[in-house]
């Protein structure tokens, strides 16, 4: 049996990950999936359930009921999802409850594409190719507010940018699976880099990455 070619693409909100990382499964024919998707949802749904979202029994219980056919639902793209989803991010219970559903995808024939927080670290770490996108806060704070205007969400930037502060913070401060660089991944910093601008340098990232693999199997 041939090892999958898994990309692992993680970094903080609003770093161009989601972007490269679609790009990345379009370009090699490769599935991608959003794993901060898994995250919103477990967020939203607790809440919806009249839950408390930083209670770990709550959430954990959530997170082990999820099916795949709940990740289509528009409100999960809203701000108050993001934060909702950084909360219950934290429990242990919920990342271990979403841990087999990731592998599981990452391991199909020919590889696929995983964008989020601790690919490369916990979920994949031995994923031949990993990619760890950033750019300023200011910039991913730009990048996000534009994006939640054109979804008709009316909020102001300092507001966007308080958020995107707090959760580099919750998320790289917590003790499970803290958002970080693996330290084989390759740093892309797309602070002055247009979309196109780093789908390529994302791409020879990759093609470099497949190169090596390619050879030691
Ligand atoms: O799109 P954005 O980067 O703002 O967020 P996302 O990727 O949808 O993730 C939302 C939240 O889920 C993050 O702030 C993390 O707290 C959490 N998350 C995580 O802990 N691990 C992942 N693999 C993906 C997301």
């Amino acid at each position: 049996m041939t090892r999958p070619f898994i990309i692992a693409v993680d970094g903080p909100a609003a770093s161009g990950k989601g972007t490269v990382a679609t790009r990345l499964g379009r370009e090699l024919g490769l599935p991608v999936l959003d794993t901060g998707l898994l995250y919103r949802a477990v967020g939203v749904l607790t809440e919806r359930a009249g839950e408390d979202p930083d209670d770990p029994a709550a959430a954990t219980a959530v997170a082990s009921a999820l099916s795949p056919d709940q990740l289509d639902d528009p409100g999960l793209r809203t701000r108050a999802a993001g934060e909702l989803a950084s909360r219950v991010a934290v429990h242990a219970g919920v990342r271990a409850a979403l841990l087999a559903f990731q592998r599981t995808f990452a391991s199909q024939d020919g590889g696929a594409v995983l964008d989020g927080r601790d690919i490369g670290t916990v979920i994949c770490p031995e994923a031949p190719a990993k990619l760890y996108v950033t750019a300023t806060a200011e910039v991913r704070a730009e990048r996000r507010w534009k994006q939640l205007k054109g979804q008709g969400e009316t909020v102001a930037f300092d507001d966007v940018l308080a958020d995107i502060i707090k959760r580099d913070a919750r998320d790289g401060g917590r003790d499970t699976a803290p958002m970080q660089a693996a330290p084989d991944a390759v740093l892309l910093d797309t602070t002055e880099m247009s979309i196109e601008q780093a789908a390529d340098a994302a791409r020879r990232i990759v093609e470099a990455a497949r190169a090596l693999w390619e050879r030691s199997r």
